[in-house]
């Protein structure tokens, strides 16, 4: 299928829950993350939101109809995802690395430091994923503070302890 990266408009934004709830259904092949494929997706009106800030891309079909996003947020010098989804029969096909690859071109024209996530550590199509993309774990010795914090509202939010990670991508100048 052709797939085109474009950034979002709010027209798109009515198309987002839908394709992050279709991606969420991945994690039935988890034991212990089942309940995610069940759980609240980002609304239109946030994403809405974040398309105004010129950091939301979509991946399009040919009728230029969105099929995956990658939403993120500017925090000082870094651009931070806040979610990536590729609805569920178009994964494994190369789009989730073409949002972040564009996601990176962005950053780097906007001069920015690095593009960060949080993520879990064990699931092959989350960190394993971003690894591959050139994503690395962050500074144990001298850890991220907006990342740490991150980290803790997340655990306060039930997830399971050591289950999740910080990553950071450098913008190469
Ligand atoms: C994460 C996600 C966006 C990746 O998008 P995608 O289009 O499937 O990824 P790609 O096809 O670009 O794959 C990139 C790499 O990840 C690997 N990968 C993708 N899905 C995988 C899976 N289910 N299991 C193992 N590896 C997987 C691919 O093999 C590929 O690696 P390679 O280039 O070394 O072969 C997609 O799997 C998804 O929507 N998952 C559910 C939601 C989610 O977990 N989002 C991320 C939250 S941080």
């Amino acid at each position: 299928m052709l797939i085109v990266i474009r950034l979002a408009t709010p027209d798109d934004a009515e198309f987002l829950p839908a394709i992050e709830r279709s991606a969420a259904q991945t994690f039935r092949l988890i034991e212990g993350l089942s309940w995610l494929a069940e759980a609240g997706v980002m609304s239109a009106e946030r994403h809405r939101q974040l398309i105004t800030l010129s950091t939301c891309w979509v991946a399009v079909d040919a009728d230029n109809q969105p099929q995956g996003f990658l939403s993120a947020q500017l925090y000082g010098e870094d651009l931070h995802i806040h979610e990536l989804s590729v609805i569920q029969t178009l994964q494994g096909q190369g789009v989730g690395r073409q949002l972040v690859e564009a996601t990176m071109d962005a950053a780097r024209s906007r001069h920015l430091r690095a593009v960060t996530l949080t993520t879990f550590c064990d699931v092959p199509w989350n960190a394993p994923f971003y690894q591959r993309l050139g994503f690395e774990r962050d500074s144990l010795v001298k850890p991220d503070p907006r990342l740490t914090q991150i980290l803790r509202d997340e655990y306060g939010h039930g997830f399971a302890p050591d289950s999740r990670c910080a990553m950071v991508r450098r913008v190469s100048r």
